[in-house]
């Protein structure tokens, strides 16, 4: 499939997809948000596949929805648009997603990156909510979502006052997972990619869902689902192989069934 916006390409069994509007940083139009919800979607339907990348430029990972197509939007527009909603797609796909950050990750590129499961940050990497700044707020996650990762005195300073956070602040507040020279960013994320994707993919599906239930549930019902989960694993034959593989001291090879 061709797209307009993004580049999209497998390395092994890592899918890789590039915001590619480097004239406008990345600003996420509704095409680059259909688009990468689409690759996003093939990339999850298709078993040769472990885990996704999304990536920018060196400049810009997303410098936010695109200010030049929302400009003249009225409420009516806006409620009757797919752009927000198409946000939601991300949250169903199973498989681990992972950011990597480089340069500008600002409002609706910023909740896109805290959408992923995990974010390797570039050196330069600059997160932001400056929707203030145009007169609105976040609207794709960025209230929730930030406020979740680094807590309400920080997320209050950056929805309300732009606030920006340095790569070494956003790994001080737990939002990206590391931050490496700006030249290794994707090859690091790629490789994090490469090292979930050869593990046993319904334990990392199912590893990922659980993990994510804690932000949507009481410690009681969290527990209980992660039971379930753990317990269903050993309906797998990927279970079966990887404890006989331990005990006869050699590597496992997954089916993922
Ligand atoms: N939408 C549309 N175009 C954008 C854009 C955006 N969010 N961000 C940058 N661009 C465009 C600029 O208009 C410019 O295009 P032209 O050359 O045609 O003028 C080009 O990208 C390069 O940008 P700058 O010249 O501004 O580059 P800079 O290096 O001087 O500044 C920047 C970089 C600080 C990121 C600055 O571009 C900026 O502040 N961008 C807007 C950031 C923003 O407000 N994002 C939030 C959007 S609203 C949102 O995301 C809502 C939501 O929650 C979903």
């Amino acid at each position: 499939m061709s797209y307009e916006t993004i580049l999209v390409e497998t390395r092994e069994r890592v899918g890789l997809i590039r915001l590619n509007r480097p004239k406008a940083l990345n600003a996420l139009n509704q095409t680059l948000l259909s688009e990468l919800m689409s690759a996003l979607e093939a990339f999850d339907a298709d078993e040769n596949i472990g885990a996704i990348v999304i990536a920018g430029s060196e400049k810009a990972f997303a410098a936010g929805a695109d200010i030049k197509e929302m400009a003249k939007a009225s409420a009516v527009d806006m409620l009757n648009s797919d752009f927000i909603p198409t946000f939601d797609r991300i949250r169903a796909i199973k498989k681990p997603v992972i950011a990597a950050v480089s340069g500008w990750a600002l409002g609706g590129g910023s909740e896109l990156a805290l959408s992923c499961d995990m974010i390797i940050a570039a050196e330069n990497a600059k997160f932001g909510q400056p929707e203030i700044n145009i007169g609105v707020i976040p609207g794709a996650g960025g209230t929730q979502r930030l406020t979740k990762a680094v807590g309400k005195a920080l997320a209050m300073e950056m929805v309300l006052n732009n606030r920006t956070l340095s790569a070494a602040e956003a790994l001080h507040y737990g939002i990206v997972n590391r931050v490496v020279p700006s030249e290794r960013c994707l090859e690091e994320a790629l490789q994090l990619a490469a090292d979930i994707a050869a593990r046993a993919p319904l334990a990392v599906q199912l590893g990922k869902e659980a993990v994510n239930q804690a932000f949507e549930t009481s410690l009681t019902e969290g527990l209980a689902d992660e039971r379930r989960a753990f317990t269903l694993l050993f309906a797998t034959q990927d279970q079966k192989e990887g404890m006989s593989a331990f005990i006869e001291k050699r590597p496992p090879e997954w089916a993922g069934r």
